[in-house]
């Protein structure tokens, strides 16, 4: 029997977020969270998806016919729609199980569901023996991203996609950053779950109203992307850390921050931090900060009954095949 897993990355984003969906410039980079997806070829017509975290529903001819509890299947339905596009793409007439498994934090800004997408479109192109291209594992996981998130730039399949340090416009070739060294950020996340369609909206409410003064917003922004992708380059941590203060500031403005982010943030600041910005869709979620090693070791001891902390080494590994049975020329 085919069987393969692959994995891909949770991402961070790094500045230009909310901005990208409008032809901003944005940085991002993948983190040392992974998605995991196991594709089975069957030879019945079911498609079936199981998700260690959400449950497990089963399809036949695109209709539901079995899920673990009530709501499962609408959870995995973007998923399901992914799979069974590329399905029909390729010609296969018979079904599939997927098996998900994820360590990547959800509704935290940290790219959970793109990197669920990305590994899954991976080992089914994978097993289906497709001549595909990093491109088309992205273009695949748009499909599911499109149904879960309102408007999405592609920002996060791109970069769980590819890995590394990525600059990313809508419509151009994403840019691979290179780092002169391995650098650290420090992921806090909040609690509260972000909520990037409400703010993706609320983002688009700002624009209509002052739309000048959005696009000023905006070149300040692909600005600060700029000079964050030499900071990177040239390994100016303080300088890095000063930019995404000034980017959290720029999200502010456009009313995507909330009142535990700005907290954290000032915390981060009053201990120390070179800078920190919230991440992602805002309104909750994620903060990420630079500071020094003995900042960092006091946040993490000053604020860990709050607040979940991750270091995060960059530059992290994009999509991979960690593992391929019954293949040709593979055992199984
Ligand atoms: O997936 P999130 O919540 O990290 O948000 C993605 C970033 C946004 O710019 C807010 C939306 C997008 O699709 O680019």
């Amino acid at each position: 029997m085919v069987r393969v897993t692959w994995s891909a990355p949770g991402k961070v984003i790094i500045c230009g977020e909310h901005f990208v969906v409008y032809g901003g410039l944005a940085v991002a980079a993948a983190i040392d969270k992974r998605a995991y997806s196991t594709v089975s070829l069957r030879d019945d017509r079911i498609v079936r998806i199981g998700s260690k975290q959400i449950g497990t529903a089963e399809w036949l001819d695109g209709k539901l016919v079995k899920e673990s509890s009530k709501g499962v299947g609408d959870r995995l339905e973007a998923y399901r729609k992914m799979v069974e596009a590329l399905l029909e793409k390729y010609g296969r007439r018979k079904g599939v199980s997927v098996t998900v498994d994820s360590q990547i934090p959800r509704a935290s800004g940290l790219g959970s569901s793109a990197a669920i997408a990305v590994a899954t479109a991976g080992a089914l192109l994978d097993a289906l023996e497709a001549d595909f291209t990093t491109e088309d594992v992205v273009n695949a996981s748009l499909v599911a991203e499109s149904e879960l998130h309102y408007r999405p730039s592609g920002i996060d399949p791109t970069v769980s996609a590819l890995g590394g340090v990525i600059r990313f416009r809508r419509g151009s070739k994403p840019q691979r950053i290179e780092p002169q060294k391995a650098f650290e950020l420090l992921v806090i996340e909040s609690g509260r779950p972000r909520r990037t369609g409400e703010m993706v909206r609320k983002v688009a409410q700002f624009r209509e109203l002052h739309i000048n003064l959005f696009d000023k917003l905006m070149e300040v922004s692909d600005m600060v992307a700029g000079e964050v992708e030499l900071a990177i380059q040239n390994n100016r941590i303080e300088r890095l850390g000063s930019l995404m203060t000034v980017s959290h500031n720029l999200l502010r403005a456009i009313g995507v921050s909330s009142r535990e982010l700005d907290e954290i943030i000032d915390r981060a600041l009053r201990a120390g931090a070179y800078g920190a910005k919230l991440t992602g869709g805002g309104g909750g979620g994620a903060v990420i900060a630079v500071a020094s090693e003995e900042v960092t070791r006091q946040l993490i001891s000053r604020h860990s009954d709050r607040y979940t902390f991750h270091r995060v080494v960059l530059p992290q590994e994009g999509a991979r095949r960690e593992k391929a049975e019954g293949k040709e020329g593979q055992p199984g």
